[in-house]
């Protein structure tokens, strides 16, 4: 079994046993939302989940009016994804694929959010799929987290400060880092 298939696997056992089920968005999501993402897009956009699990935030998006892309390795957990739009009375569009081999397009959305996952080789392509204007949200775990909590699932870390410079040229419009995660949001020029 090939690295991709063994990344799916485990993913769709842990949301088959009912694990990594959160359904809210994250707090970090809803403040930078009504801070920097409402004012420049008071109608909403074209957005991108990546990794985006069960969709609680592509769902969340999608009520307030985005027309949102959500990608995940694991089928299972976007199936589970579009189950909950639907019975939230939205719709998405969700994809299974490994973000490592995905075409991101060029130039395609308003809003790319990215929670609890890391890798960095799509960095570029990410920066690329944006809209000139579009802003990315990002939040991960850093190097400190480790010290705090020993992770079960084989999860990347950033190095502090990492993320801060990930994604050269554009405007930093808000940067913070405590308690083993880094919180990022930036625009594109
Ligand atoms: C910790 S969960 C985060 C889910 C979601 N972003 C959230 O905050 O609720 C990490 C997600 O990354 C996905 N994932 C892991 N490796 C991946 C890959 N190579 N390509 C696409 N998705 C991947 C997993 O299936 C899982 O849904």
């Amino acid at each position: 079994m090939g690295e991709a298939e063994q990344e799916r696997e485990e993913w769709n056992r842990r949301y088959g046993r009912g694990e990594h089920l959160e359904r809210d968005p994250s707090p970090f999501l809803v403040k930078a939302y009504g801070r920097f993402v409402a004012p420049r897009f008071p109608v909403g956009g074209t957005a991108l989940d990546i990794a985006g699990g069960i969709g609680r935030h592509a769902i969340w998006l999608a009520q307030r009016g985005w027309k949102v892309t959500l990608v995940d390795i694991s089928d299972v957990g976007v199936a589970m994804a579009l189950e909950e739009a639907r019975r939230a009375g939205v719709s998405i569009h969700g994809e299974a694929a490994d973000l490592r081999i995905y075409d991101f397009g060029r130039h395609r959305f308003d809003l790319i959010l990215v929670f609890y996952f890391l890798e960095r080789t799509i960095f570029p392509a990410l920066a690329d799929a944006l809209k000139p204007g579009g802003l990315i949200l990002y939040k991960t775990y850093t190097r400190e987290h480790r010290k705090f909590r020993a992770c079960s699932h084989p999860m990347y870390f950033l190095e502090p400060g990492e993320l801060r410079g990930a994604f050269p040229g554009f405007e930093v419009l808000r940067y913070a880092e405590r308690g083993g995660m880094a919180e990022l949001v930036a625009r594109k020029p």
